[in-house]
């Protein structure tokens, strides 16, 4: 008679297992499938470009064949005047597009519709490049967003948009992104606030559709440092950012942070050598008190990886 007891345990608490297994796999994934692109989803991919992180395109991860974010404050076939400015995604020909251009599916119902119908989506081609920007549409009575082709639509040609905004407008968001991975960043920040007291400091967490087509998100794990989803909307500074990415110790004196100088490369926004050598020698100065301020910091150049990554972080993160 025990036995028989065992057996109707054994059996409940295998019924109780699968159960919530169900619920944790198929649960998620049927979530998934009806994630609808939310504007910052639509960002983010057309931004990121194809696969950022580690692929057979890109194995040494430094964020090559990316697409180049561009704030433009006036329509550059036309003049007509941007206020606020927008952002326009600029795929050179060759760069391959984000996965929602490619699998229209994947950007949800009603984003995809209106994407491909008046967007033109599906005209664009990658041996030419394209310039993609977000629109706001209704579809069913409710508002979306929607990539639209300004290639097909407009006639907007990746080299002339680029001309049009100038290189001080250029963000390089695809390759900052890619740069925070292989930096490890992740190891301290995360990029995902969670429930309750964190939504008081780092705002509010992510929502399902705001991780469409994107890959990896790098939400992070274990966070020894302050979460960075919204960074940008609370620490907007360049210079600060320039500051604390030479060496975090100029503005936080007990930072644990790593100092990543070495991303700004050889020579400074002025073609000007960067001497390392010297400017450790002069920060120990100041550190133990012969000098009173510390050396400047030398204005990254436009190429260096670090303005990539202060792109993405200002850009992408609000
Ligand atoms: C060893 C852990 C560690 C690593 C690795 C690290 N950080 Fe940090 N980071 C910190 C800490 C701690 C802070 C808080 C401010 C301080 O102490 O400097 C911080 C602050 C920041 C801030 C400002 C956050 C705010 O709330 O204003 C940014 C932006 C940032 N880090 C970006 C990065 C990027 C990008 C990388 C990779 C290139 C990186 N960090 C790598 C620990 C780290």
């Amino acid at each position: 008679m025990g036995f028989q007891q065992y057996r109707f345990g054994a059996a409940a608490i295998g019924l109780m297992f699968g159960f919530s297994m169900c619920i944790t796999l198929l649960g998620p994934s049927n979530d998934f499938r009806s994630g609808v692109s939310t504007w910052v989803g639509l960002d983010k991919q057309l931004s990121l470009g194809r696969v950022i992180g580690f692929s057979y395109e890109d194995p040494l991860v430094i964020g090559d064949g990316k697409p180049v974010t561009v704030i433009l404050d006036k329509d550059p076939k036309t003049g007509a005047t941007y206020d606020p400015p927008i952002r326009a995604y600029v795929y050179e020909p060759g760069i391959k597009f984000s996965p929602g251009v490619n699998h229209n599916e994947l950007l949800g119902p009603g984003v995809m519709e209106l994407s491909l119908n008046t967007g033109k989506i599906g005209q664009a081609d990658m041996s030419n490049g394209a310039v993609f920007t977000i629109a706001q549409g209704e579809f069913n009575g409710e508002e979306v967003d929607y990539i639209v082709n300004q290639t097909a639509v407009s006639g907007w040609q990746p080299g002339q948009v680029l001309k049009a905004a100038g290189d001080e407008n250029h963000r390089y968001v695809g390759k900052g992104k890619t740069i925070f991975i292989t930096e490890g960043c992740w190891w301290c920040h995360t990029l995902l606030p969670e429930q309750t007291q964190d939504w008081q400091f780092f705002g509010a967490p992510p929502f399902l559709g705001d991780m469409n087509g994107e890959m990896p998100t790098a939400f992070g794990s274990d966070r020894k440092a302050p979460d960075l989803l919204h960074v940008a909307a609370r620490n907007s500074s360049r210079e600060w950012m320039t500051m604390h990415f030479f060496n975090p110790r100029l503005v936080q004196p007990n930072s644990i942070m790593p100092r990543f100088d070495y991303l700004w490369g050889k020579t400074d926004i002025n073609g000007k050598s960067i001497d390392y050598k010297k400017w450790r020698s002069d920060y120990t100065a100041y550190v133990n008190g012969q000098s009173i301020y510390p050396p400047e910091v030398p204005e990254p150049a436009r190429d260096s990886e670090v303005r990539a990554l202060m792109d993405w972080v200002l850009t992408s993160l609000r």
